[in-house]
């Protein structure tokens, strides 16, 4: 097969049994350019489907897109422009919904009002997608869905399991930030928007995502362009001590095809993608250090920032029990396949004073 792939690395591993389903599907994948939609599209390429990327390229780029196979199209389009949104969803099979307001720790927290733009985003897409009686909708919805009291603890290395949010009708619902809002909120609109109709939606609770293509607004890679400056003293977010379930994008794109070919005669429903693993930031960055080859003489700890929840993994026993979902790509594995992919970036900060003020603008 000719690939129009522009990097070594595989879209998802361990997709060989979801080409029979995905085979020759029409598919749409909105928010397609971005670091995860991007790596989707690939492998829904990869089985042969018929892709239709919508996307404004606000943050998503379409340099992440292979715009030379023929069984792509891209279409530039601002997604609360309903109308002209329109044309774009009939005669699709399945949708995957990623276009969102978000960004990193900071920029959640920093423009909590820009993130209310998802509520209209996900309105226009699950009534758009029904309305042309699209089969299998699935909504990129967030980990930051889940109450925060539950993850205050870093030491009590609780796994947030589906089960902890209950009915979205049940009281003490209290979302991570305005941005955690709108996720729950799209889950819940994409369950009552589909219930009186055929077609079905799937939210999937993603989990810290990390991987090429990525950008530095997210800890990870901006803990990794830090390293490879040789930054010293090095600078973290909050005490280090926080915990998070680093997912290698792969294995994310892999959970949200499972997704879409989940073949249970559910009309909607709600999944964790992303590992159990606690992992310190402290842990991350060591293991950052140790593929670089580098180590600081100093961290510095700058608990003025954000550094969000003390504590986040995923219980994925549900994932695996439904569709034997695990995820397969260990941290050191994946981060030293970014690492290898961001030192070879083109256009990346190559100052340490490019990368404090990008840092800064985001
Ligand atoms: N990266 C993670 O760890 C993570 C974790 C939880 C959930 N998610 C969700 O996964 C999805 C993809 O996230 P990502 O990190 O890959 O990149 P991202 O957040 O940058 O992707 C958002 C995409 O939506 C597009 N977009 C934004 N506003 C739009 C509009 N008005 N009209 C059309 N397109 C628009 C952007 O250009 C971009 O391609 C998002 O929905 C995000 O909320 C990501």
């Amino acid at each position: 097969m000719t690939s129009f792939n522009n990097w070594p690395q595989p879209s998802a591993e361990g997709i060989e049994s979801l080409f029979d389903f995905y085979r020759a599907h029409k598919v749409l994948v909105t928010g397609g350019g971005s670091f995860i939609g991007s790596r989707l599209v690939d492998a829904l390429l990869e089985m042969d489907c018929f892709v239709t990327v919508l996307d404004d390229f606000s943050s998503g780029k379409k340099s992440n897109l292979q715009l030379q196979n023929p069984n792509l199209r891209i279409i530039e389009i601002e997604l609360s422009d309903k109308v002209s949104a329109a044309a774009h969803f009939s005669n699709q099979d399945l949708v995957f919904h990623l276009a969102a307001v978000h960004g990193g720790r900071g920029f959640i927290e920093k423009y909590p009002q820009k993130t209310l733009a998802n509520l209209v985003l996900d309105h226009n897409v699950f009534e758009l997608s029904v309305a042309n009686h699209v089969q299998r909708i699935v909504h990129a919805s967030s980990a930051c869905a889940y109450p925060i009291h539950l993850q205050e603890d870093a030491k009590s290395l609780l796994k947030l399991s589906e089960l902890e949010l209950g009915s979205m009708d049940s009281p003490g619902c209290t979302p991570d930030g305005t941005y955690g809002w709108t996720k729950l909120i799209g889950e819940y609109q994409l369950e009552k928007l589909v219930a009186p109709t055929a077609t079905t939606g799937r939210s999937a609770r993603i989990f810290t995502a990390y991987g090429e293509r990525e950008n530095e607004s997210h800890a990870a890679i901006a803990l990794i362009a830090k390293a490879l400056l040789k930054m010293d003293p090095y600078p973290i977010w909050g005490s280090g001590l926080q915990t998070r379930n680093f997912t290698y994008v792969t294995d994310t794109v892999r959970g949200l095809l499972q997704l879409g070919a989940d073949s249970r005669p559910i009309s909607f429903d709600v999944m964790n993608v992303g590992t159990s693993d606690h992992i310190p930031v402290l842990d991350f960055i060591e293991t950052i250090f140790e593929i670089i080859g580098w180590h600081p003489n100093e961290i510095s700890k700058d608990l003025s920032k954000p550094q969000g929840v003390a504590s986040r993994a995923a219980d994925n026993t549900y994932m695996k029990r439904t569709f034997g979902w695990e995820p397969r790509v260990s941290i050191s594995e994946g981060l030293t396949r970014t690492i290898e992919w961001y030192s070879q970036l083109e256009g990346r900060p190559n100052s340490i004073d490019a990368l404090t003020q990008l840092l800064e603008s985001r």
